[in-house]
């Protein structure tokens, strides 16, 4: 039997939801295939892919497969083939996409009846594969799909913020790879803040949550603002300060970095001045030296 399961890039943070929100868009999609086969030379997990390490452990959807499997105490051996479309290492939840087809797919092979809090659980291992350190927020977001909230790790639970809004999105993706990004990325972000900035953080995070909640894109555009995770990665990003200024001035709905980065994720609607983003970026990285590709997209629904 045959397993085969899509699973769409994600972009977690929103600006101030650090590791607690996230949505799910149609830019990219990996695929899946998880198959049971005979133990190849002491393997139980056989990886097959392009450009993905081939060694369980170290890969993000051998990994979590690995923890359920001692847990459920499955036996058997497993062929998994994963065709990566998502660009790796760019802040759009590349990894966290092969963890979460990777244990949506054993759910089913193996008849599992995981929740989706429960599939959270066991595909957020797969994020230490390349960040060195769980978090859920790009798992949820792939598992849930929409706009998601992890309102708890230990153990894990999410919500869907429902919004009846038509986001929509562009991704301004840098040709620029940064070895281990995100456990350097992560690395950044300061142990201690002070409760001024604290304050700030949370009442931008709550106007965003209310901004999706009640499509009022003004609380959105207050919201999606930090002062305190993307500031402190500013230097992976130099270019990030600048794309904000010009394109909130061109009336966007919402900019922030996506993930770790190095990708802008811009939101916009039908009253932002699309070309005059287009056309301010396209400066701006030249002048920065960066080449860059941009993708559009709308909200994806999860996995299929
Ligand atoms: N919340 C995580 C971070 C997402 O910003 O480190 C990484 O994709």
């Amino acid at each position: 039997r045959k397993i085969k399961v899509k699973a769409y890039s994600t972009s977690a943070n929103l600006g101030p939801g650090y590791d607690i929100l996230a949505l799910a868009h149609n830019a990219f999609a990996d695929e899946l295939v998880m198959e049971i086969d005979k133990i190849h030379a002491g393997n139980r997990i056989r990886i097959i892919g392009n450009n993905v390490p081939p060694e369980a452990k170290k890969n993000s959807a051998g990994l979590p497969l690995i923890k359920l499997f001692n847990e459920f105490d499955i036996r058997e051996s497993v062929t998994i083939h994963i065709t990566k479309n998502i660009p790796v290492g760019s802040g759009l939840g590349s990894s966290g996409s092969s963890a979460a087809a990777s244990i949506a797919a054993a759910n089913e092979l193996f008849s599992l009846s995981l929740s989706r809090d429960e599939m959270i659980r066991f595909a957020m291992e797969g994020e230490c594969a390349s960040s060195g350190t769980p978090h859920a927020d790009n798992v949820a977001a792939s598992i849930y799909g929409y706009v998601v909230s992890v309102n708890s790790v230990n153990p894990p639970r999410a919500y869907n913020i429902k919004t009846e809004m038509d986001l929509r999105f562009m991704s301004i993706i840098p040709d620029v790879h940064i070895p281990e990004k995100t456990k350097l990325a992560r690395s950044m972000v300061p142990f201690s803040i002070t409760m001024e900035s604290g304050i700030r953080n949370s009442r931008n995070l709550a106007s965003l949550i209310s901004g999706f909640a009640s499509g009022k894109r003004d609380l959105i555009r207050d919201g999606m603002d930090d002062g305190i995770v993307e500031r402190s990665r500013l230097s992976l990003f130099p270019y990030y300060t600048s794309i904000k200024a010009n394109v909130m001035k061109k009336n966007a709905v919402g900019v922030c970095v996506s993930g770790a980065g190095p990708t802008i994720l811009i939101l916009y609607d039908n009253e932002t001045d699309l070309h005059g983003i287009e056309d301010k970026i396209d400066q701006i990285m030249r002048s920065a030296g960066i080449t860059y590709r941009r993708s559009y997209s709308t909200l994806s629904g999860g996995m299929e």
